[in-house]
């Protein structure tokens, strides 16, 4: 039903609005994803839907990239990074704030999907700095998906879901019965600022400690990756982190962020002596 013409025409504006980039073979992803969509409208050829998502960008537009995003993730996703991050990445930031006198701490999801992602990092840093007493914790957590940004709120789980992957201590102290599953409490909640960001544009966070944007550039070509790991450069302080999925990585770009490896956990580290804007670098290393 969806013409190669038409399929081109629906995966640019989709990598102008949002940078997913969908290759030739999505195409009868796209279209399944399309049908949805044009059935709730009332709208029977594609073009004319193509009409509507190009004239209501903040709302149809929105509907449609909510159904393209793959939202999985899971409370301490890829351990040996979250270990990483408990044992070498929060230790690190919290020692030399304090030694300098100063007790805020600023992290960012970004991408965060149904919030297993800024629930497992509000988990470590409640365990790094007990009680958080005397400290300003923000953490940051945004997403493109109302649908998934709706869950993370709720912050409500299956059992099977939480037992998968969070040991028994952690569920005792920061999840309540809710059911036959799970509600994360409150105190965990109140730490953690949900709002919707597409990762396309700049948000204007600044002076951040620790980014996670784990699996999500991979949906992205090189072009928007490398725009938007310029961006995460210019958002975090010197010597802050940056958390990149498994299967993402700055191999190869001159970026100035330092390769970070402990136990199977990786990170990038924005080093201090370089200085100047992470654009001007931005050379394939030979
Ligand atoms: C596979 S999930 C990853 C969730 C979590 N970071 C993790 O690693 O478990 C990818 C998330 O990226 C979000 N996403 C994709 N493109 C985005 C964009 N342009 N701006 C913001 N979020 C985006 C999707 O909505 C989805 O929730």
């Amino acid at each position: 039903m969806l013409t190669y013409e038409e399929f081109r025409l629906f995966s640019e504006l989709i990598y102008q609005e949002s940078g997913i980039y969908l290759k030739e073979n999505r195409k009868d992803f796209l279209e399944s994803r399309l049908v949805k969509r044009m059935l709730a409208t009332g709208i029977t050829s594609p073009y004319w839907y193509y009409k509507l998502v190009s004239e209501k960008k903040e709302s149809e537009l929105l509907l449609l990239l909510d159904l393209l995003t793959v939202n999985e993730t899971s409370l301490f996703r890829n351990k040996p990074q979250i270990d990483l991050f408990r044992n070498v990445i929060l230790p690190d930031l919290t020692e030399r704030k304090q030694a300098g006198g100063d007790r805020n701490l600023k992290i960012w999801s970004a991408g965060c999907s149904t919030g297993e992602e800024p629930y497992t990092i509000a988990m470590e840093v409640c365990e790094a700095v007990p009680g958080c007493s005397g400290w300003d914790i923000r953490i940051f957590a945004s997403d493109l998906s109302m649908t998934a940004l709706e869950i993370a709120v709720r912050g409500e789980y299956t059992g099977v879901k939480v037992h998968a992957t969070t040991e028994d201590y952690y569920i005792g102290r920061y999840f309540e019965k809710n059911g036959d599953g799970y509600r994360v409490k409150d105190a965990l909640k109140k730490m953690i600022v949900f709002d919707f960001h597409n990762l396309k544009n700049d948000n204007g966070l600044g002076g951040l400690d620790v980014i996670f944007c784990r699996n999500v550039m991979i949906y992205f070509d090189e072009q928007e990756q490398r725009k938007l790991v310029a961006r995460f450069w210019n958002s975090l302080n010197p010597g802050g982190y940056l958390l990149l999925g498994h299967a993402e990585s700055l191999h190869g770009w001159d970026t100035g962020f330092q390769f970070i490896y402990d136990n199977k956990g990786t990170a990038y580290r924005k080093d201090e002596r370089q200085e100047g804007n992470h654009h001007l670098r931005q050379k394939e290393m030979k």
